[in-house]
Protein backbone atom coordinates (compact mmCIF):
# COMPACT_ATOMS: atom_id res chain seq x y z
CA UNK A 1 0.00 0.00 0.00
CA UNK A 2 1.28 3.11 -0.82
CA UNK A 3 1.53 5.64 1.74
CA UNK A 4 -1.35 8.41 2.45
CA UNK A 5 -0.18 11.17 -0.02
CA UNK A 6 -2.37 13.89 2.26
CA UNK A 7 -1.22 12.59 5.35
CA UNK A 8 2.12 14.47 5.16
CA UNK A 9 2.55 18.39 4.21
CA UNK A 10 2.87 17.55 0.48
CA UNK A 11 7.06 17.78 -1.28
CA UNK A 12 8.51 20.13 -3.16
CA UNK A 13 8.05 17.36 -5.89
CA UNK A 14 4.42 16.90 -5.75
CA UNK A 15 3.99 20.68 -5.57
CA UNK A 16 5.09 21.01 -8.83
CA UNK A 17 2.59 17.97 -10.32
CA UNK A 18 0.19 20.51 -8.36
CA UNK A 19 1.36 23.36 -9.90
CA UNK A 20 1.51 21.66 -13.37
CA UNK A 21 -1.78 20.73 -13.04
CA UNK A 22 -3.29 23.84 -12.25
CA UNK A 23 -1.45 25.84 -14.59
CA UNK A 24 -2.55 23.30 -17.48
CA UNK A 25 -6.45 24.02 -16.03
CA UNK A 26 -5.98 27.73 -15.86
CA UNK A 27 -4.95 27.51 -19.50
CA UNK A 28 -8.02 25.03 -20.45
CA UNK A 29 -10.72 26.18 -18.89
CA UNK A 30 -11.19 29.74 -20.03
CA UNK A 31 -11.08 28.71 -23.75
CA UNK A 32 -14.30 26.05 -23.04
CA UNK A 33 -16.24 28.84 -21.11
CA UNK A 34 -15.80 30.65 -23.84
CA UNK A 35 -16.58 28.13 -26.41
CA UNK A 36 -20.55 28.50 -27.60
CA UNK A 37 -20.13 25.43 -29.30
CA UNK A 38 -20.08 23.93 -26.15
CA UNK A 39 -23.03 23.20 -23.51
CA UNK A 40 -21.97 21.95 -20.99
CA UNK A 41 -18.40 21.26 -19.01
CA UNK A 42 -17.33 18.33 -17.01
CA UNK A 43 -13.97 18.98 -14.42
CA UNK A 44 -13.21 15.69 -12.90
CA UNK A 45 -10.78 14.38 -10.66
CA UNK A 46 -11.08 10.62 -10.22
CA UNK A 47 -8.10 10.22 -7.78
CA UNK A 48 -9.15 13.10 -6.05
CA UNK A 49 -7.81 12.59 -2.02
CA UNK A 50 -8.98 13.86 0.35
CA UNK A 51 -8.67 17.91 -0.72
CA UNK A 52 -5.46 19.10 1.17
CA UNK A 53 -2.50 18.31 3.40
CA UNK A 54 -1.83 18.35 7.36
CA UNK A 55 -0.83 22.44 6.29
CA UNK A 56 -3.81 23.08 4.34
CA UNK A 57 -1.78 23.23 0.88
CA UNK A 58 -4.63 22.45 -1.58
CA UNK A 59 -5.02 19.23 -3.22
CA UNK A 60 -5.96 18.99 -6.76
CA UNK A 61 -9.77 18.68 -6.48
CA UNK A 62 -9.54 21.85 -4.34
CA UNK A 63 -7.26 23.64 -6.89
CA UNK A 64 -9.71 22.76 -9.22
CA UNK A 65 -12.36 24.95 -7.41
CA UNK A 66 -10.02 27.83 -6.88
CA UNK A 67 -9.13 28.06 -11.05
CA UNK A 68 -12.54 28.22 -12.22
CA UNK A 69 -13.22 31.56 -10.47
CA UNK A 70 -10.61 33.23 -12.44
CA UNK A 71 -9.05 36.23 -11.59
CA UNK A 72 -11.28 38.70 -8.94
CA UNK A 73 -14.18 35.93 -9.80
CA UNK A 74 -14.35 36.84 -13.47
CA UNK A 75 -15.20 33.69 -14.67
CA UNK A 76 -17.60 33.16 -11.58
CA UNK A 77 -19.48 36.27 -13.31
CA UNK A 78 -19.01 34.55 -16.77
CA UNK A 79 -20.62 31.69 -15.89
CA UNK A 80 -22.90 33.32 -13.65
CA UNK A 81 -24.06 35.57 -16.70
CA UNK A 82 -24.32 33.14 -19.29
CA UNK A 83 -25.60 30.56 -17.07
CA UNK A 84 -22.89 28.34 -18.32
CA UNK A 85 -23.59 24.85 -17.07
CA UNK A 86 -20.57 23.59 -15.56
CA UNK A 87 -20.16 20.35 -13.38
CA UNK A 88 -17.43 18.75 -11.04
CA UNK A 89 -17.28 15.02 -10.22
CA UNK A 90 -14.41 14.31 -7.72
CA UNK A 91 -13.94 10.73 -7.13
CA UNK A 92 -11.99 9.69 -4.21
CA UNK A 93 -11.72 5.13 -3.65
CA UNK A 94 -11.05 5.50 0.50
CA UNK A 95 -14.40 6.47 1.83
CA UNK A 96 -13.31 8.30 4.74
CA UNK A 97 -10.94 10.69 2.38
CA UNK A 98 -13.72 11.27 0.03
CA UNK A 99 -15.97 12.32 3.40
CA UNK A 100 -13.02 14.51 4.47
CA UNK A 101 -12.98 15.68 0.82
CA UNK A 102 -16.54 16.56 1.00
CA UNK A 103 -15.79 18.89 4.61
CA UNK A 104 -12.44 20.18 2.57
CA UNK A 105 -15.35 21.32 -0.50
CA UNK A 106 -17.85 22.85 2.03
CA UNK A 107 -15.36 24.89 3.67
CA UNK A 108 -13.43 26.27 0.76
CA UNK A 109 -17.16 27.45 -0.59
CA UNK A 110 -17.78 28.95 2.86
CA UNK A 111 -14.84 30.45 2.76
CA UNK A 112 -15.22 31.76 -0.59
CA UNK A 113 -18.86 33.15 -0.44
CA UNK A 114 -17.74 35.38 2.85
CA UNK A 115 -15.13 36.84 0.30
CA UNK A 116 -17.73 37.13 -2.83
CA UNK A 117 -19.94 40.00 -3.90
CA UNK A 118 -21.54 37.68 -6.19
CA UNK A 119 -24.53 36.72 -3.40
CA UNK A 120 -24.31 32.83 -3.52
CA UNK A 121 -21.57 30.90 -5.03
CA UNK A 122 -22.82 29.80 -8.42
CA UNK A 123 -20.52 26.46 -8.40
CA UNK A 124 -21.87 25.68 -4.85
CA UNK A 125 -24.22 22.64 -6.06
CA UNK A 126 -22.29 21.99 -8.87
CA UNK A 127 -19.81 19.87 -7.22
CA UNK A 128 -20.85 15.89 -7.47
CA UNK A 129 -18.05 13.44 -4.96
CA UNK A 130 -18.62 9.65 -5.28
CA UNK A 131 -16.34 7.67 -3.01
CA UNK A 132 -15.62 4.33 -6.20
CA UNK A 133 -12.78 2.56 -7.52
CA UNK A 134 -12.04 4.25 -10.78
CA UNK A 135 -11.76 1.13 -12.94
CA UNK A 136 -15.71 0.97 -11.87
CA UNK A 137 -16.47 4.79 -13.16
CA UNK A 138 -14.46 4.77 -15.96
CA UNK A 139 -16.92 1.67 -17.59
CA UNK A 140 -20.10 2.81 -16.10
CA UNK A 141 -23.00 4.59 -18.47
CA UNK A 142 -22.80 7.93 -16.79
CA UNK A 143 -19.26 8.08 -17.23
CA UNK A 144 -19.65 7.00 -20.96
CA UNK A 145 -22.51 8.94 -21.94
CA UNK A 146 -20.51 12.13 -20.76
CA UNK A 147 -17.11 11.36 -22.24
CA UNK A 148 -18.52 10.47 -25.54
CA UNK A 149 -21.10 13.50 -25.68
CA UNK A 150 -18.97 16.14 -28.51
CA UNK A 151 -20.89 18.99 -27.14
CA UNK A 152 -19.60 18.33 -23.41
CA UNK A 153 -16.01 19.71 -23.02
CA UNK A 154 -14.23 17.41 -20.06
CA UNK A 155 -11.06 18.10 -18.29
CA UNK A 156 -10.17 15.32 -16.58
CA UNK A 157 -7.42 14.40 -13.78
CA UNK A 158 -5.71 10.82 -13.24
CA UNK A 159 -3.48 11.42 -10.29
CA UNK A 160 -2.93 7.47 -9.83
CA UNK A 161 -0.47 6.32 -7.41
CA UNK A 162 1.52 3.20 -9.18
CA UNK A 163 0.66 3.20 -13.23
CA UNK A 164 -2.21 0.39 -12.96
CA UNK A 165 -4.88 2.52 -13.21
CA UNK A 166 -4.34 4.02 -16.61
CA UNK A 167 -2.82 1.13 -18.36
CA UNK A 168 -2.97 0.93 -22.17
CA UNK A 169 -6.74 -0.21 -21.81
CA UNK A 170 -7.91 2.47 -20.04
CA UNK A 171 -5.56 5.14 -22.70
CA UNK A 172 -7.19 3.66 -25.51
CA UNK A 173 -10.48 4.64 -24.68
CA UNK A 174 -9.36 8.10 -23.36
CA UNK A 175 -7.81 9.18 -27.09
CA UNK A 176 -11.46 8.62 -28.64
CA UNK A 177 -13.33 10.67 -26.57
CA UNK A 178 -14.08 13.88 -28.37
CA UNK A 179 -13.54 17.29 -26.30
CA UNK A 180 -11.89 15.64 -23.82
CA UNK A 181 -8.26 16.70 -22.62
CA UNK A 182 -6.65 14.45 -19.72
CA UNK A 183 -3.97 14.46 -17.45
CA UNK A 184 -2.34 11.77 -15.72
CA UNK A 185 0.75 10.71 -13.67
CA UNK A 186 2.38 7.70 -13.77
CA UNK A 187 5.30 6.11 -11.69
CA UNK A 188 7.89 5.97 -14.74
CA UNK A 189 10.83 4.20 -12.36
CA UNK A 190 8.51 1.66 -11.39
CA UNK A 191 7.78 0.21 -15.02
CA UNK A 192 11.40 0.56 -15.93
CA UNK A 193 12.66 -0.96 -12.97
CA UNK A 194 9.93 -4.38 -13.29
CA UNK A 195 9.62 -4.15 -17.15
CA UNK A 196 9.65 -7.89 -17.29
CA UNK A 197 7.45 -8.33 -14.46
CA UNK A 198 3.62 -9.54 -14.91
CA UNK A 199 2.07 -6.89 -12.43
CA UNK A 200 3.34 -4.63 -15.00
CA UNK A 201 3.16 -6.45 -18.21
CA UNK A 202 -0.43 -7.09 -17.35
CA UNK A 203 -1.62 -3.27 -17.65
CA UNK A 204 1.70 -2.05 -20.24
CA UNK A 205 3.10 -4.25 -22.91
CA UNK A 206 6.39 -3.06 -21.23
CA UNK A 207 8.72 -5.41 -23.26
CA UNK A 208 8.15 -2.96 -26.18
CA UNK A 209 9.65 0.00 -24.43
CA UNK A 210 13.49 0.51 -25.62
CA UNK A 211 14.54 2.21 -22.56
CA UNK A 212 18.48 3.32 -22.90
CA UNK A 213 19.98 1.30 -20.07
CA UNK A 214 22.80 4.29 -19.45
CA UNK A 215 20.30 7.32 -19.50
CA UNK A 216 17.39 6.68 -16.52
CA UNK A 217 16.57 10.57 -17.44
CA UNK A 218 14.90 9.29 -20.15
CA UNK A 219 12.59 6.74 -18.58
CA UNK A 220 9.29 9.31 -18.31
CA UNK A 221 10.01 10.11 -22.27
CA UNK A 222 10.40 6.88 -22.73
CA UNK A 223 6.63 6.01 -21.50
CA UNK A 224 5.41 8.56 -23.22
CA UNK A 225 6.52 7.25 -26.77
CA UNK A 226 5.35 4.37 -25.89
CA UNK A 227 1.64 5.51 -25.10
CA UNK A 228 2.11 7.67 -28.20
CA UNK A 229 2.97 4.79 -30.12
CA UNK A 230 -0.73 3.36 -29.27
CA UNK A 231 -2.29 6.34 -31.00
CA UNK A 232 -3.51 4.95 -34.39
CA UNK A 233 -1.45 6.31 -37.33
CA UNK A 234 -4.40 8.19 -39.27
CA UNK A 235 -5.58 9.83 -36.16
CA UNK A 236 -5.04 13.22 -35.31
CA UNK A 237 -4.25 13.30 -31.81
CA UNK A 238 -1.79 15.05 -29.51
CA UNK A 239 0.22 13.98 -26.56
CA UNK A 240 3.19 15.96 -24.42
CA UNK A 241 4.54 14.34 -21.02
CA UNK A 242 6.87 16.26 -18.05
CA UNK A 243 8.97 14.36 -16.29
CA UNK A 244 9.51 14.88 -12.41
CA UNK A 245 12.27 13.76 -10.85
CA UNK A 246 11.97 12.59 -6.95
CA UNK A 247 14.87 11.34 -4.99
CA UNK A 248 16.54 8.68 -7.27
CA UNK A 249 12.94 7.94 -8.94
CA UNK A 250 11.53 9.33 -12.29
CA UNK A 251 7.76 9.92 -11.98
CA UNK A 252 5.72 12.26 -14.79
CA UNK A 253 2.40 13.50 -16.12
CA UNK A 254 0.93 12.49 -19.88
CA UNK A 255 -1.08 14.68 -21.06
CA UNK A 256 -3.65 14.24 -23.90
CA UNK A 257 -6.04 15.99 -26.54
CA UNK A 258 -7.32 15.75 -29.84
CA UNK A 259 -7.00 19.67 -30.52
CA UNK A 260 -3.96 21.94 -31.30
CA UNK A 261 -5.06 24.54 -29.06
CA UNK A 262 -5.10 22.27 -26.31
CA UNK A 263 -1.39 20.86 -27.22
CA UNK A 264 -0.45 24.56 -27.36
CA UNK A 265 -1.73 25.34 -24.35
CA UNK A 266 0.20 22.44 -22.38
CA UNK A 267 3.16 23.01 -23.98
CA UNK A 268 3.18 26.70 -22.65
CA UNK A 269 2.55 24.83 -19.46
CA UNK A 270 5.71 22.72 -20.28
CA UNK A 271 8.22 25.27 -21.51
CA UNK A 272 7.40 27.88 -18.58
CA UNK A 273 8.69 24.71 -16.03
CA UNK A 274 11.62 23.88 -18.36
CA UNK A 275 12.96 26.81 -20.56
CA UNK A 276 15.72 23.94 -22.01
CA UNK A 277 13.32 20.79 -23.15
CA UNK A 278 9.68 21.72 -22.01
CA UNK A 279 9.69 18.12 -20.76
CA UNK A 280 11.19 17.86 -17.33
CA UNK A 281 12.40 19.03 -13.56
CA UNK A 282 15.86 17.88 -15.00
CA UNK A 283 18.23 19.03 -17.53
CA UNK A 284 17.24 16.08 -19.12
CA UNK A 285 19.90 16.59 -22.38
CA UNK A 286 22.55 17.96 -20.35
CA UNK A 287 22.41 20.94 -21.78
CA UNK A 288 24.41 24.00 -19.98
CA UNK A 289 22.58 24.53 -16.42
CA UNK A 290 21.32 28.04 -15.25
CA UNK A 291 24.22 30.41 -14.00
CA UNK A 292 27.07 28.20 -15.65
CA UNK A 293 29.44 30.43 -17.13
CA UNK A 294 27.70 29.30 -20.66
CA UNK A 295 24.28 29.18 -20.16
CA UNK A 296 21.89 30.89 -22.67
CA UNK A 297 24.89 31.09 -25.36
CA UNK A 298 23.59 27.87 -27.17
CA UNK A 299 20.23 27.36 -28.19
CA UNK A 300 18.47 24.61 -25.94
CA UNK A 301 19.48 20.92 -27.91
CA UNK A 302 15.86 20.04 -28.14
CA UNK A 303 14.62 23.12 -30.08
CA UNK A 304 17.67 22.46 -32.54
CA UNK A 305 17.17 19.07 -33.07
CA UNK A 306 13.07 19.52 -33.58
CA UNK A 307 14.12 22.47 -35.91
CA UNK A 308 16.71 20.06 -37.77
CA UNK A 309 14.15 17.64 -37.95
CA UNK A 310 11.50 20.07 -39.55
CA UNK A 311 14.05 21.14 -42.03
CA UNK A 312 14.63 17.12 -42.83
CA UNK A 313 11.15 17.08 -43.12
CA UNK A 314 10.30 20.17 -45.52
CA UNK A 315 13.31 19.01 -48.08
CA UNK A 316 12.05 15.34 -48.22
CA UNK A 317 8.49 17.09 -48.99
CA UNK A 318 7.10 15.88 -46.10
CA UNK A 319 6.00 19.25 -44.91
CA UNK A 320 4.59 21.23 -47.80
CA UNK A 321 2.54 23.44 -46.14
CA UNK A 322 2.58 25.64 -42.92
CA UNK A 323 -0.21 24.55 -40.72
CA UNK A 324 1.13 21.04 -41.37
CA UNK A 325 5.04 22.50 -40.14
CA UNK A 326 3.10 23.90 -36.72
CA UNK A 327 1.35 20.71 -35.75
CA UNK A 328 4.29 18.35 -36.59
CA UNK A 329 6.31 21.45 -33.92
CA UNK A 330 3.76 20.15 -31.49
CA UNK A 331 3.91 16.54 -31.92
CA UNK A 332 7.45 16.76 -31.34
CA UNK A 333 6.92 18.98 -28.05
CA UNK A 334 7.99 22.44 -29.51
CA UNK A 335 6.27 25.58 -30.18
CA UNK A 336 5.29 27.02 -33.43
CA UNK A 337 8.17 29.52 -32.72
CA UNK A 338 11.14 26.53 -34.07
CA UNK A 339 8.95 25.89 -37.08
CA UNK A 340 8.95 29.46 -37.98
CA UNK A 341 12.36 29.34 -36.92
CA UNK A 342 13.33 26.72 -39.29
CA UNK A 343 11.31 27.60 -41.96
CA UNK A 344 13.50 31.50 -41.93
CA UNK A 345 16.67 29.44 -42.32
CA UNK A 346 15.36 27.29 -45.26
CA UNK A 347 14.24 30.54 -47.30
CA UNK A 348 17.94 32.54 -46.26
CA UNK A 349 19.58 29.48 -47.64
CA UNK A 350 17.48 29.57 -50.81
CA UNK A 351 16.91 25.79 -50.30
CA UNK A 352 13.10 26.60 -50.34
CA UNK A 353 10.42 28.73 -51.89
CA UNK A 354 7.30 29.87 -50.77
CA UNK A 355 4.11 29.79 -53.14
CA UNK A 356 1.87 32.17 -51.25
CA UNK A 357 2.96 34.83 -48.68
CA UNK A 358 5.46 34.01 -46.47
CA UNK A 359 4.27 34.39 -42.61
CA UNK A 360 5.47 33.79 -39.12
CA UNK A 361 1.57 32.70 -37.48
CA UNK A 362 3.06 30.34 -34.93
CA UNK A 363 0.05 30.33 -32.49
CA UNK A 364 -3.58 29.32 -32.40
CA UNK A 365 -2.82 26.99 -35.50
CA UNK A 366 -6.72 25.79 -35.74
CA UNK A 367 -7.59 29.03 -36.13
CA UNK A 368 -4.80 30.36 -39.20
CA UNK A 369 -7.16 31.16 -42.28
CA UNK A 370 -6.95 29.79 -45.72
CA UNK A 371 -5.25 32.96 -47.00
CA UNK A 372 -2.30 32.78 -44.42
CA UNK A 373 -1.87 29.00 -45.41
CA UNK A 374 1.32 28.80 -47.73
CA UNK A 375 2.57 26.35 -49.57
CA UNK A 376 6.31 25.56 -49.57
CA UNK A 377 8.76 24.40 -52.72
CA UNK A 378 11.99 22.42 -52.20
CA UNK A 379 14.58 24.15 -54.75
CA UNK A 380 15.95 21.74 -57.51
C1 LIG B 1 -1.94 10.35 -5.56
S1 LIG B 1 -3.34 10.33 -4.59
C2 LIG B 1 -4.25 11.69 -5.18
C3 LIG B 1 -3.91 12.97 -4.52
C4 LIG B 1 -4.76 14.13 -4.95
N1 LIG B 1 -4.71 14.33 -6.36
C5 LIG B 1 -4.30 15.37 -4.22
O1 LIG B 1 -3.85 16.32 -4.88
O2 LIG B 1 -4.38 15.39 -3.01
C6 LIG B 1 -4.25 8.99 -5.18
C7 LIG B 1 -5.59 8.84 -4.50
O3 LIG B 1 -6.33 7.85 -5.20
C8 LIG B 1 -7.03 7.06 -4.27
N2 LIG B 1 -7.22 5.76 -4.94
C9 LIG B 1 -6.44 4.65 -4.92
N3 LIG B 1 -6.94 3.72 -5.73
C10 LIG B 1 -8.03 4.25 -6.31
C11 LIG B 1 -8.96 3.78 -7.28
N4 LIG B 1 -8.85 2.57 -7.81
N5 LIG B 1 -9.96 4.59 -7.66
C12 LIG B 1 -10.08 5.83 -7.16
N6 LIG B 1 -9.24 6.33 -6.22
C13 LIG B 1 -8.22 5.55 -5.81
C14 LIG B 1 -6.14 6.99 -3.05
O4 LIG B 1 -6.88 6.74 -1.87
C15 LIG B 1 -5.51 8.38 -3.06
O5 LIG B 1 -6.21 9.26 -2.26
Amino acid sequence: MPADINKKAFDEKTLLKLDIFRECFREWFPVFLNNIFIERIYIMDMFAGSGTDPERNLGSPLILLDEVRGPESSFCSTAKERGRDIRFWFNEAEPSKAKELNMNVDSFIGRCEQNCNLHGCYFADKVKITSDKFGVIFNSEEFINIASNKKYGKFLVLDQYGFKQVGEDVFEKLIEFPAMDFIFFISSSTIRRFKEHESVKRHINSSRIEFDVDNPKLSHRQIADHYRSLVPQDKEYYIHHFSILKGPNRYGLIFGTGHTYGMEKFLNVCWRKDEYAGESDELINNDWGKNTLFAGVEPPQKKRIVKEDIQQQILRGRITDNKTGLKYALQRGCLGDVYVEAVKELLSNRKISIEGTFNRKRTSIHSIKDQDVYKIRVSK
